[in-house]
């Protein structure tokens, strides 16, 4: 957990000791990131809310597997997380069985049949401002349902009712909100809450009830797609019965690469996650991290640069894959990471407008998330990053639902070179179309050594998951932080354009920072971002290690 750095004032005797006592207070640093991971000898959840997490620790206790406790988190994250826990969203699945078997399942959101490129502009081309992030016309089918459903049947162990039940008692009986809660739900339309209110949801606990009950198809043919269809239609939406009917979940290969002797297992597209990963990780290799410090001037430099043309070509080439090729053996080839690491100056930054997407035109055309890491005491693994887009999602609950629906339109091209919310700007592969995917970037992660469970990671972020994930790895193992810590550290975030280096507080020395802006780099501080959720397995002793992010209080990491 996160605790205030305790400061050590040296002993101050005489009339001057209130003084010189308040002058190295206010010296000191209010707060340290630093703090000792959870510790667990067989199993371990990790979860931005609390409640969540210990549903899925009760499920692996009853002998459950970590299929099995990510079912019942994602349903119970869904009521005590609403802000990005969901049934209203989708989000991707990567399992990691112990015998090796690996499965990206994709429950992402299509686009309705009716949605078209321009769906979100006027006459002239112009972005309508609000359209893609709030009401129905932003809401893409959701897909958690047969997501949660598709991982249950083909891994799990227990009943859809079993693993329901959780949620359905914290949404019936209620929750106590915490104060971190309370803060998050200031911006949830409807309910006003406070820290210490007991929290229930009776329309949720009975659509949780009715899907226990009749499975997907409750959600997807039944009355809960027949309540939403009938408030987008009243709205200005454009869902419709068949959308729902047709909705589909993938099953993906994951992308793979390997980084300092350690295998990464990720996100595949219609994520951006995996891909862009892999290719800063590629480029980034040969570069001695170690030696340099954690975030001392090269290792932003070099790590800022990578993101540069990686995000380039994320924004350029990918797309669903239903509907475009993604050049992802092309990104991730051995000598276009050398192309690109060749075009990185040693003591300058290269402006963004100098950099182009790597591989040229290309002939085929085409915040709120959460996310969790499960490890069970056979060692199977489990991360989830499932999401409604923005928090509270397109701030939309059809009638007595009772659940916000997303707003992942908003992930698609709007229109070629316009940011969207998260900034990105993307192209035309991405562009709107019914039945499509969005692009994400959402990076659930998995890292083996030597064949064995090393680490599980991943978190919500929008366009910046993929460098929180990336800070994540490299903290534990390029600068050898325990998983609490690097979960923690101050963040570092570049994406191309706009071109500017973002960061935490704290994240930069001073001397750093004056360096980087005598290399040409723009900065700008931004408070905070994210919410990683990791797991490291210690090599030795098999302990699982977990690390919530500070960032969101209300987590928690533990097992047994
Ligand atoms: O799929 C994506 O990339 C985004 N919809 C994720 C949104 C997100 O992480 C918002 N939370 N901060």
């Amino acid at each position: 957990m996160y605790f205030p750095c305790a400061v050590a004032l040296p002993r101050v005797v005489g009339k001057y000791a209130p003084l010189v006592a308040a002058l190295l207070l206010a010296a000191a640093p209010a707060a340290t990131w630093h703090a000792a991971p959870a510790r667990a000898p067989h199993a371990m959840v990790v979860t931005e809310q609390h409640y969540a997490t210990q549903v899925g620790v009760e499920v692996l206790r009853r002998g459950g597997n970590a299929i099995d406790a990510a079912v019942a988190v994602g349903y119970a994250l869904a009521v005590v997380d609403p802000c990005c826990g969901n049934i209203g969203g989708g989000g991707f699945m990567l399992v990691r069985m112990h015998d090796g078997r690996e499965r990206f399942i994709d429950f992402r959101e299509r686009a309705p049949f009716r949605a078209t490129p321009s769906l979100y502009q006027d006459k002239s081309g112009n972005i309508i401002p609000g359209l893609s992030t709030k009401g129905y016309l932003a809401v893409g089918v959701p897909g958690t349902v047969m997501g949660l459903e598709r991982a249950r049947t083909e891994f799990g162990t227990r009943s859809r009712a079993a693993l329901m039940s959780p949620a359905i008692a914290l949404a019936k009986s209620g929750y106590l909100i915490g104060a971190d809660d309370a803060r998050v739900y200031k911006s949830m339309p409807g309910d006003t809450v406070s820290a210490g209110d007991i929290r229930k949801q009776p329309d949720l606990a009975e659509t949780l009830a009715l899907i226990a009950r009749d499975g997907p198809n409750a959600f997807y043919r039944g009355p809960i797609a027949q309540t939403i269809v009938a408030a987008s239609t009243a709205h200005g939406g454009i869902l419709s019965m068949k959308d729902f009917a047709s909705y589909y979940v993938n099953e993906l290969a994951p992308i793979h690469c390997s980084y300092r002797g350690y295998e990464l297992i990720s996100a595949p597209p219609p994520s951006s996650g995996g891909v862009t990963l892999c290719e800063i990780l590629n480029v980034v290799s040969p570069y001695n991290f170690t030696r340099w410090g954690w975030n001392s001037t090269q290792s932003a430099h070099y790590a800022v640069e990578a993101e540069r043309r990686a995000y380039a070509d994320r924004n350029t080439y990918l797309g669903d894959p239903s509907f475009v090729k993604n050049p992802v053996a092309q990104l991730l080839n051995p000598r276009y990471a050398a192309t690109l690491r060749a075009s990185i100056s040693a003591d300058r930054a290269t402006p963004s407008s100098q950099v182009h997407p790597g591989l040229g035109a290309i002939a085929h055309e085409n915040a709120q998330t959460t996310h969790f890491s499960i490890v069970d005491s056979a060692g199977n693994a489990v991360a989830v990053t499932y999401t409604i887009n923005d928090s509270f999602g397109a701030g939309v609950i059809a009638g007595n639902t009772g659940f916000f629906l997303n707003d992942e339109m908003d992930d698609f091209t709007s229109k070629p070179g316009v940011p969207n919310m998260f900034g990105l700007v993307q192209g035309t592969r991405n562009d709107i179309r019914g039945g499509k995917r969005p692009l994400s970037s959402m990076t659930p992660t998995i890292v083996t050594h030597n064949g064995t469970l090393f680490m599980v990671t991943g978190s919500p972020g929008g366009g910046r998951i993929i460098t929180i994930v990336l800070a994540t790895l490299q903290n534990v193992i390029d600068y050898g932080m325990n998983v609490q810590d690097a979960v923690n550290a101050p963040r570092v975030h570049m994406q191309w354009l706009p071109d500017a280096v973002e960061y935490e507080p704290g994240a930069f020395s001073p001397q750093t920072m004056q360096n980087l802006e005598a290399m040409g780099y723009t900065l700008k501080e931004v408070s905070s971002w994210g919410s990683a959720q990791a797991i490291v397995i210690d090599p030795k002793t098999g302990m699982r290690l977990g690390g919530t992010d500070r960032r969101r209080p209300e987590g928690l990491a533990t097992g047994f």
